[in-house]
């Protein structure tokens, strides 16, 4: 018996022991309570002993009770003086970091200012009911003029200088003269693949496809034989809106202007409407707004005018409905095109095209 008693009061030194070394040994608070668990614990190594002491007498059992208990006492304190001790280590690392400097901060960029105009143009459309569409950049020469009135040769197509796309894909400019004058040395026809002009393309494209009502918004590139400056650029941004129905009038067209110029402005703005002439409306007007830069007053913005072209639009000519293949005199609609550019320059005082494609980041960061 009284060799187990020796036996056990042994252990206990012993366990006291390794976690005196152990705890020494370790230097973060989750190996701490790892030992901790182990020493102490449900399971522990002290606990085990003092399940042993049920095999001892009676009178033997308090006096090894007691020595486990005050290892135990001992053990605690001297993990609590570890914790202590890491957490003081821990308090003297904080210190060598310095929390009051600014962090690095991430560089996140954002929506270039034509695709966030885009975007709130394509809403607003949205919100009329119009279907928003991108439509084809590379197209031919039937969409782009032909199944718009504009046929080959005509003066009006000098509306627009295009860039054609010839047969072996090298991509060369020509205006109309030179076209017609090319078109007997290449035997150029309809058919003939360009990068469009202008969101037109689109109407003759969705119309043969497709059975009125149509509420169609274009959004998208376009491409024109420019000598670039400040207010003409070889790649430029368009909105274009259709509507195709029974009964559309002029009256609709010009509503459907004046909400989204004033959905986009924010507010009430001015707007003068002239007859103009596009072969594929009639008839055919242009929307100007009053001058925001002088109020109307003429400015340098406005050319003394105090009013500033921005759009083109009418009522679709009974031509484009035939190349369409829908039956004469069914349906009636409007069309209407808008330069992309010309509003995001309005809107930020951009006085240079030029810098809305110079991907300029000391430009861009200001949006
Ligand atoms: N497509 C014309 C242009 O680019 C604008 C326009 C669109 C005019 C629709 C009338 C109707 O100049």
């Amino acid at each position: 018996m009284i060799s187990i008693i020796r036996f056990m009061i042994e252990e206990v030194k012993k366990i006291k022991e390794m976690a005196i070394e152990e705890i020494s040994k370790i230097s973060d608070l989750l190996s701490l309570e790892n030992l901790e668990r182990k020493f102490l614990g449900r399971k522990g190594l002290l606990r085990e002993i003092l399940q042993k002491i049920s095999q001892l007498p009676e009178k033997e059992r308090p006096k090894i009770g007691q020595l486990i208990n005050q290892t135990k006492k001992e053990i605690e304190k001297i993990i609590e003086n570890k914790k202590l001790e890491i957490r003081n280590w821990e308090l003297e690392i904080d210190k060598t970091i310095d929390i009051t400097l600014p962090g690095d901060k991430f560089f996140s960029g954002h929506a270039h200012p034509i695709t966030q105009v885009k975007n709130e143009v394509a809403e607003i459309f949205q919100s009329m009911g119009f279907e928003v569409i991108e439509g084809e950049e590379v197209d031919n020469d039937w969409y782009n003029f032909e199944a718009l009135n504009i046929p080959a040769e005509h003066p009006a197509r000098d509306m627009w200088d295009t860039f054609y796309l010839r047969k072996n894909n090298k991509l060369e400019a020509i205006n109309d003269k030179q076209k017609s004058l090319k078109s007997k040395v290449y035997g150029l026809r309809s058919g003939a693949s360009l990068l469009r002009t202008h969101t037109s393309n689109m109407q003759v494209r969705v119309m043969e496809k497709r059975k009125p009502p149509l509420r169609i918004c274009v959004v998208g590139k376009c491409f024109r034989h420019e000598a670039t400056d400040a207010t003409h650029e070889h790649t430029l941004y368009q909105i274009e809106g259709f509507v195709v129905d029974e009964k559309i009038s002029l009256a609709n067209l010009i509503y459907t202007i004046k909400c989204f110029l004033n959905a986009l402005s924010r507010k009430e703005i001015r707007t003068r409407i002239r007859p103009s002439y596009f072969p594929f409306v009639e008839p055919g007007i242009e929307v100007d707004i009053g001058c925001e830069n002088c109020q109307g007053k003429g400015c340098s913005v406005c050319k003394n005018s105090g009013w500033i072209e921005i759009l083109g639009a009418g009522m679709i000519h009974p031509k484009v409905f035939e190349s369409a293949g829908y039956p004469k005199g069914r349906y009636t609609g409007f069309a209407f095109g808008v330069g992309l550019d010309r509003l995001v320059m309005m809107r930020h005082k951009i006085d240079d095209i030029r810098w809305l494609h110079s991907g300029d980041l000391r430009f861009l960061r200001q949006f």
